[in-house]
């Protein structure tokens, strides 16, 4: 493979890893070569990620934690750090939305069940933020180091129904935006931060939202089908290849950018 993509060996802790995005990618950054720490919440489902990896290679790990549990993800940190080392990158790849933090249509705005929207402001945000503190730590000794967020379409544009999600979103722009500056400035350029924001990509959480049983589109997917210029949602193999970009030394000029993944959707009036 051309040196520019060459993930051989770097060690990247992927967050929410027994999901379909983070999940997938996870299991294609270790086929590319990298030593990938599968991290997730719950035991069984990490057990299952990793059955998988053993199929791919050697070069992985497990660790059950919680996101939002600093002592777990310090401890986590720490067996990384045991058994290889270093750590190269970070995806965050836990989040999500609850359907309490949502305004449906049948729904007045003052009906917001602030402990679910404040839910998803923390597994969103703060589920980014606490991650990102303690495995960077490994950046500030090796100098180099890359993180890589999970936006949205919602962190820019108004999409109905999803608040606490939406707002989450924009603020890991924000955050993603902040780290890169504080972590160049204080770290040297070895140091990066970028995010990835994918499009529609049916996942068990929008399933229902986007498709009907027999497979045709509900209103709201037609909706999002129609603001898509690819006229498709987008398969989990289409997000892999930015997040390798973001790892890799092709991107090394490259900080504080939210990368669109999206069909067109971001760019596109509807009209
Ligand atoms: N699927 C899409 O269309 C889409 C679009 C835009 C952004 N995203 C974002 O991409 C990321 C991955 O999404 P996905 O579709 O793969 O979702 P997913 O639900 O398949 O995966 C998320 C994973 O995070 C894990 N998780 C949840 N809470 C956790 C916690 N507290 N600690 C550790 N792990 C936890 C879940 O168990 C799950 O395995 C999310 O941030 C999501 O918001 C998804």
């Amino acid at each position: 493979m051309n040196q520019l993509f060459d993930l051989s060996d770097k060690v990247v802790v992927v967050t929410g890893a027994t999901g379909i995005l983070a999940g997938g990618s996870a299991k294609y950054l270790q086929k590319n070569g990298a030593i990938v720490v599968y991290l997730g919440r719950n035991k069984d489902r990490v057990n299952l990620a990793t059955e998988e990896a053993k199929s791919i290679s050697e070069k992985f790990m497990g660790l059950t934690c919680d996101v939002l549990d600093e002592a777990s993800l310090r401890e986590g940190f720490e067996k990384v750090i045991e058994k290889y080392g270093r750590v190269d990158a970070l995806v965050n790849g836990a989040g999500g939305n609850m359907p309490g933090a949502t305004i449906g249509p049948e729904k007045e705005i003052f009906d917001l069940d602030l402990e679910d929207y404040s839910k998803v402001m923390d597994l969103n945000l703060k589920g980014t933020v606490l991650p990102t503190l303690v495995f960077s730590q490994a950046f500030k000794e090796q100098k180099t180091g890359c993180v890589i967020n999970f936006s949205s379409m919602s962190s820019t544009q108004a999409l109905t129904r999803v608040l606490g999600y939406s707002n989450a979103k924009a603020a890991i722009d924000n955050f993603t935006r902040w780290m890169a500056t504080e972590m160049a400035i204080k770290y040297g350029d070895g140091v990066r931060v970028n995010a990835v924001a994918p499009g529609f990509f049916i996942s068990k959480q929008n399933r229902a939202l986007l498709t009907n049983e027999d497979g045709s589109f509900t209103d709201r997917g037609q909706q999002v089908i129609n603001k898509t210029p690819f006229r498709r949602f987008g398969k989990q193999e289409e997000v892999y290849g930015a997040i390798h970009y973001l790892i890799s030394d092709a991107s090394s000029f490259v900080t504080g950018s939210v990368m669109a993944v999206d069909g067109g959707f971001s760019c596109f009036s509807g009209v």
